[in-house]
């Protein structure tokens, strides 16, 4: 049984005031909060635990190698791997996609070739790309969203072809909270030749991910929106494509042979995790994800599942409230405006009523721009909302209402 009372009381800051109000935090997705066993693991590796891995031959050294390993094997189970050898710990989802850009693309993409992107992508599954095109001069298209943010498979059908070799998707739309039928793109596009990278971002917090079964090519997700720190990525690939793939960056720890002429590189994962990696980080990354595996992935998403509908429900008998992403099936993100009130000044005031939400384009500019505007306010679920969040945000959006 989901007790979400209970699992609140594993998140301090919960606990805390904000302008005198209970904390209504809604903002999970651009950060979640942390339960307590994630900060206690970090105060103790630092406290009790603390060396530098794969270098010392001592007991400190050892020990915490043994444990930097370990939170690979939960990331290998979080995603059901085929190997741990397929997880590489990187700073973040930004830096895992910007590596495959710089590492696979460059190495594989041509002029002649296609990239497809959907309109629905953060900057960091844009950008990359564009970087990428302006320098090899591939095709990069953007495949389509219809307007209630929904995949537009006729388009992404359309745009699909033999020359297609990557298609960089996201699971699950930070702005609009559409969840995107992962499972039909990557089988049309490997049937067509494609690999496919997912950007797991947001998904990765609500929904199990399943590596194997999906069979994606590349995924990214970042650590601090699966309740673990910041600092702290994971590129999730298969072994045969991060096996033909050059190093990211050069330096300690990646490296086989090194002369003063030349030098030889190490296997996956170690390749291209240069220099001292975020230790600490990775071990609570570990920590925050066995968290998530013994509440249940499948518990969280019905309990997400239980709020998103009521959620929708609430937000829609708001008077002069519009919702921004309606897609069927969708996950708790929720974007809005509202008449008369320009967003920043919403947030302003929710923020007065202790509800945190966040403002802006969502560092998705092109996406809030297609879908009409250029700034939204968007509140996000995390496995510890209740429906209590969800009333205590909507009479603060009546409030606002009142000042105008
Ligand atoms: N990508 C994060 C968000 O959507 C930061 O807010």
């Amino acid at each position: 049984m989901y007790d979400v009372e209970k699992i609140r009381k594993d998140f301090p800051v919960l606990g805390i005031k904000i302008n005198g109000k209970p904390n209504t935090f809604l903002d999970s997705g651009a950060s979640a909060q942390k339960p307590r066993c994630v900060i206690e693991r970090v105060c103790e590796i630092y406290s009790k635990e603390y060396a530098n891995v794969h270098r010392g031959s001592y007991s400190l050294s050892e020990k915490i190698t043994s444990d930097y390993e370990k939170a690979r094997q939960t990331v290998q189970k979080f995603l059901n791997a085929k190997s741990a050898s397929e997880i590489v710990f990187t700073r973040n989802a930004t830096e895992s996609i910007n590596l495959v850009a710089a590492t696979w693309g460059r190495k594989f993409l041509t002029k002649i070739d296609q990239v497809i992107i959907s309109e629905a992508e953060h900057h960091a599954n844009l950008v990359p790309w564009q970087i990428l095109r302006d320098e090899i001069g591939f095709e990069l298209k953007i495949c389509k969203i219809k307007d209630d943010g929904s995949f537009d498979w006729d388009d992404f059908c359309s745009q699909l072809n033999g020359n297609t070799k990557l298609v960089a998707i996201t699971g699950m739309s930070n702005v609009l909270g559409t969840i995107f039928p992962l499972k039909e793109i990557i089988a049309s596009a490997h049937r067509r030749g494609a690999k496919v990278l997912v950007d797991a971002c947001q998904l990765a917090v609500h929904q199990k991910i399943d590596v194997q079964e999906l069979d994606c090519d590349f995924l990214a997700f970042s650590g601090h929106k699966t309740y673990g720190p910041t600092g702290i990525g994971v590129l999730y690939a298969k072994y045969e494509l991060l096996d033909a793939m050059p190093p990211y960056q050069y330096g300690g720890d990646m490296v086989d042979v090194v002369t003063y002429q030349a030098t030889t590189f190490d296997v996956p994962p170690a390749r291209f995790e240069a220099g001292t990696p975020a230790i600490v980080q990775a071990i609570g990354l570990g920590t925050a994800l066995e968290y998530m595996m013994n509440l249940g992935m499948d518990n969280i998403t019905a309990h997400e599942n239980e709020l998103t509908a009521y959620t929708l429900q609430k937000l829609s008998e708001i008077d002069g409230l519009k919702q921004i992403g309606t897609a069927e099936g969708k996950g708790g993100v929720f974007s809005f405006v509202m008449d008369k009130i320009h967003p920043q000044d919403l947030a302003f005031i929710l923020d007065k009523e202790g509800v945190s939400v966040r403002v802006g384009h969502h560092c998705a500019a092109p996406l809030v721009r297609r879908m009409g505007y250029e700034s939204v306010v968007r509140a996000s679920l995390g496995l510890y909302n209740t429906k209590q969040d969800i009333d205590i945000l909507c009479s603060a959006l009546n409030k606002a209402k009142t000042f105008f």
